[in-house]
């Protein structure tokens, strides 16, 4: 059997160019290499939001209409809703029984959540139940499935240590050797900075997302920071300290065209505007097929619902495998 990877996000709206190179550019890859199960987390999106929940449904089907745009085929991959499979949580229930407290409570990525929670005012700014859950339900997700690989960023590596932390103590407890330890992929993080030079992301302000239409990723093409110390178009300038767009030449255009506009810039031949329009045109010639798959599945919201449907219910085929093992393993009734 080949080995199986799970990996999930957060429904958290439109996927930007940073997720795509980042993250979803490396599913499309290893889904034709593993057994691929891919999910939107709304339960996860909850343990911080769950009194914003009027646009969940909608971020759901956002963030799985742009996976289909970017490639992942529901013929290849298990595209599926965490919560419409509810033996997750059960399974969530098992090991909470079995995770100290303090495996929890010293969770770094958890530490980092509610220090913004912190930040904010009145309800929503203290620390649920639900949200100390937040890694042992992530072990739930990935033990689901029974997975070898997860494809996760740097930044979710210590869940995954939390998870085989997890998954070993159930083996010990219950004299098994049931659940695999799982080990992370990483994901190439940090391909690709926002608009200003910081963080690509959605509350910077700072992003392109995939959904943006051709006019709307040019004139934010044009907002992005160029070398600094150029003041006329015809100055010299210096493309290795052009903080944003010479970078985006790089990762957008072919090498013989990244040299082109090397030249030119270094000759003062080419104004930051001008080259930066050009710039816009070859972004949006790279994602025109992405975005015509996108328009597609926006305008056949059957089709969608049909793949959340039939790739939800293959999980929870698989899920109930696991679940019914886990029951005789514990030796629930
Ligand atoms: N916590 C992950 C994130 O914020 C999302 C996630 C939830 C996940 N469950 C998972 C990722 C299981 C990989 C496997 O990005
Ligand atoms: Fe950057 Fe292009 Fe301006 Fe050179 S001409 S500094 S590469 S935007």
């Amino acid at each position: 059997m080949a080995d199986r990877i799970v990996s999930g996000m957060r429904p958290t709206g439109k996927l930007h160019f940073g997720h795509y190179l980042g993250v979803i550019q490396n599913w499309v890859e290893l889904q034709y290499k593993y057994e691929s199960f891919f999910f939107a987390a709304d339960w996860h999106a909850l343990t911080t939001k769950y009194d914003k929940t009027e646009t969940l449904k909608n971020d759901v089907r956002d963030v799985i209409i742009d996976w289909l745009a970017c490639g992942i085929d529901p013929k290849v991959s298990t595209i599926y809703v965490q919560s419409l499979v509810p033996e997750i949580a059960e399974l969530n229930i098992y090991l909470g029984m079995i995770t100290p407290q303090n495996w929890v409570e010293r969770d770094p990525c958890l530490k980092d959540m509610a220090k913004i929670l912190r930040t904010k005012e009145g309800a929503g700014s203290q620390i649920n139940y639900g949200l100390m859950g937040y890694p042992v339900l992530m072990s739930a997700d990935i033990m689901m499935f029974n997975s070898t690989y997860i494809p996760v960023g740097i930044d979710q590596v210590a869940h995954i240590e939390i998870t085989r932390d997890i998954a070993r103590r159930f083996n010990n407890i219950y004299k098994t050797d049931f659940f695999n330890e799982p080990k992370p992929l990483l994901n190439n993080c940090s391909l690709i900075c926002g608009l200003d030079g910081n963080k690509m992301g959605k509350s910077f302000q700072n992003d392109i997302k995939i959904s943006d239409t051709d006019e709307v990723t040019a004139k934010k093409v044009m907002t992005a920071i160029t070398d600094r110390s150029r003041m006329r178009k015809d100055d010299p300038g210096h493309p290795d300290e052009c903080e944003v767009a010479f970078k985006y030449w790089q990762i957008f255009a072919a090498q013989d065209e990244v040299q082109t506009v090397r030249c030119e810039c270094e000759k003062g031949l080419r104004g930051c505007a001008d080259c930066k329009r050009m710039l816009g045109k070859v972004i949006n010639e790279k994602f025109a097929p992405i975005r015509e798959k996108r328009k597609y599945y926006e305008e056949h919201p059957q089709e969608v619902d049909k793949i959340i449907k039939e790739g939800s219910e293959k999980a929870r085929e698989e899920a109930q495998k696991v679940i019914k093992e886990v029951r005789n393993i514990i030796k629930m009734y």
